[in-house]
């Protein structure tokens, strides 16, 4: 049992120990660990509190009085001590994680949509107010529906038309052209009219330069009902042409040839940029081309589910791309793919 005088000894020792260890102390973590040893409960001056009851009964409250001012010392260093620490990391803070407020802010990039879709999301929007409704269908193809079901037979010259990419899988190509999904919406309509737009990608196995591409997009046209003749395919496409590029635009018609509409035709527009004087852009013709066209072939509508005595149509198919370079100058085609923010930021 330890007497008064060293139990005295030992609150000044201990008193000194957490005083110069409380010097080294700079950060929470090493504050919170000086607490623990130093006023925890297993801390030394604990101890001397459970050592009291063992004292001489008449040094019990000199002893206890003592311990308590060492205590209580050592509570007041701590607070104090975190204070400074709290202190410390504001200004630290306040220096280190500075705002400047006058600091102009960076303005959000805002994204847009391809020139493709652009020109595309424009021509449905003219084509449903002239009541076409889009249809889709599918960019693998059968050789039957991309050709035989189109009224060209295998080894017939016209496939030349279009360079396939043909899969591993016999039959199984790539569309050249959105004409297939002419024959999978009449046999999804036939006998009602249809009156459609068919846009998507389509693919050709060229030698790619300014003009030509390996994928592109189409929007093909088909209207077929009862009574429909060369004036309604005239007066729709002619409607379609001044809407998208002007009222004063005029057009004609050339004769054509497609397998699958008999007549065929191609439609010319008025040179845009030299209004038919002939400048480079129309190479000096004063026209430019702009779709191909034609009274559906009995044959396809036959193939296509209608009877060719009581029911005609018309069709036709445009390049968005194409329209989109007339229309904003873009003298090459594989711009459309190249994905170079440059050029398509500009639209
Ligand atoms: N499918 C033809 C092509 O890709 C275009 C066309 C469509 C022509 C419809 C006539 C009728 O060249």
């Amino acid at each position: 049992m330890e007497d008064k005088k060293d139990l005295t000894l030992a609150l000044q020792t201990i008193k000194q120990k957490a005083l110069t260890a409380l010097k080294n102390v700079n950060s929470p973590e090493t504050l919170d660990a000086w607490k623990i040893t130093f006023l925890g409960r297993s801390s030394e001056i604990m101890q001397v509190f459970k050592e009291i009851p063992h004292a001489a009964p008449e040094e019990r409250p000199k002893i206890g009085q003592h311990a308590n001012v060492v205590k209580s010392e050592l509570e007041s260093q701590f607070e104090s001590t975190k204070q400074h620490i709290q202190q410390d990391l504001l200004s630290h803070n306040l220096e280190h994680e500075k705002l400047d407020v006058t600091l102009p802010g960076r303005k959000p990039q805002r994204g847009r949509l391809h020139i493709a879709t652009q020109t595309l999301q424009e021509i449905y929007r003219i084509l449903a107010e002239m009541g076409f409704q889009v249809y889709r269908s599918r960019e693998v193809e059968s050789d039957e529906y991309n050709f035989e079901l189109l009224n060209i037979p295998a080894h017939h010259p016209a496939r030349d038309l279009w360079d396939t990419f043909y899969t591993t899988k016999e039959g199984v190509i790539l569309r050249t052209h959105t004409s297939p999904g002419q024959i999978h919406a009449m046999h999804e309509f036939a006998p009602d009219p249809v009156r459609i737009l068919l846009p998507g990608i389509v693919y050709r196995y060229e030698q790619m330069d300014a003009s030509h591409e390996i994928q592109f997009n189409q929007v093909e046209l088909l209207a077929v009902g009862n009574n429909i003749t060369f004036s309604h395919l005239r007066g729709t496409l002619d409607e379609f042409v001044k809407r998208m590029f002007g009222t004063g635009v005029e057009t004609r018609l050339r004769p054509s040839y497609f397998p699958f509409t008999e007549p065929s035709a191609e439609m010319d527009m008025k040179c845009i940029a030299c209004h038919g004087k002939g400048c480079n852009v129309c190479s000096g013709t004063g026209w430019l081309e702009i779709l191909g066209c034609g009274m559906v072939h009995p044959t396809v509508l036959k193939n296509g589910g209608y009877d060719p005595e009581k029911f005609s149509g018309f069709a036709a198919g445009l390049g968005p791309e194409r329209i989109a370079m007339l229309r904003y100058g873009i003298d090459d085609i594989r711009n459309f793919w190249a994905n170079d923010i440059r050029f398509l930021s500009q639209f």
